[in-house]
């Protein structure tokens, strides 16, 4: 499973960049909305930071509009994904985008017969909200399961992008349902990678270490 980043942060960007586990980006409206600077500067850096896929979105909300914005964002990089959402315009835009070769990301998908429709018009991703699903008092873990199984029986080659998680172990389930890639805000990453057993271990390593540097020193070993 690829492991994105959900963020327009350049910083949060660079810092999970280095431990050499990002394999893409996701951006949203909302998300470059916070870095308050010019979405198209917030997206070349981070086109240019990130060498796996950079999700960005459109804006316009009519077909055609959507179509014409849909390729001037894949004309920003080799890398750039153009999220389209879940609606009949997001369809119509979407399939014409992807039969010129365009790679597109439909987006706010939260049924397994949306993401029906998203692999039908040759997607390359299509990514359900698990944790939005989980906030209108469903299930988003078991839509994700469906639809993995779903394009697994039919196959789709669209990939599952697991989208709004939350904390770690929504990392891990989507892992386990077969999700192809999971995006995640930067502070479930952090959360990822801390156990307070390593963080222990660690302690007890170091102590252990520096008390047989003191017990060498006495010695004149
Ligand atoms: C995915 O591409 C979306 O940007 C994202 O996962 C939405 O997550 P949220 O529900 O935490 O806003």
């Amino acid at each position: 499973m690829r492991l994105f980043l959900d963020t327009a942060s350049i910083d949060e960007i660079r810092e999970i960049n280095a431990w050499g586990v990002l394999s893409g980006v996701t951006t949203n409206p909302t998300l470059v909305g916070k870095e308050h600077q010019s979405p198209d500067e917030v997206w070349k850096m981070i086109l240019d930071e990130v060498h796996g896929d950079v999700s960005l979105e459109t804006t316009e909300q009519e077909a055609d509009a959507m179509y014409k914005q849909g390729v001037e964002l894949a004309q920003k990089a080799t890398n750039a994904v153009v999220k389209v959402p879940m609606t009949p315009d997001g369809l119509k835009a979407g399939r014409r985008l992807t039969d010129e070769g365009i790679k597109i990301n439909v987006t706010l998908v939260f049924s397994p017969g949306q993401a029906i429709l998203a692999a039908e018009i040759g997607a390359y991703i299509v990514s359900p909200f698990i944790g939005r699903i989980d906030d209108a008092a469903a299930d988003g873990m078991h839509a994700l399961r469906q639809i993995c199984e779903i394009y697994d029986v039919q196959g789709y080659e669209t990939e599952v992008l697991a989208a709004s998680l939350r904390h770690p172990m929504h990392v891990v389930e989507a892992a386990l349902a077969g999700a192809d890639i999971a995006t995640m805000p930067y502070d479930v990453f952090t959360k990822l990678v801390k156990h307070p057993l390593t963080d222990a271990g660690l302690k007890r390593f170091d102590a252990d270490w520096e008390a047989l540097q003191a017990e060498l020193m006495k010695g004149g070993a």
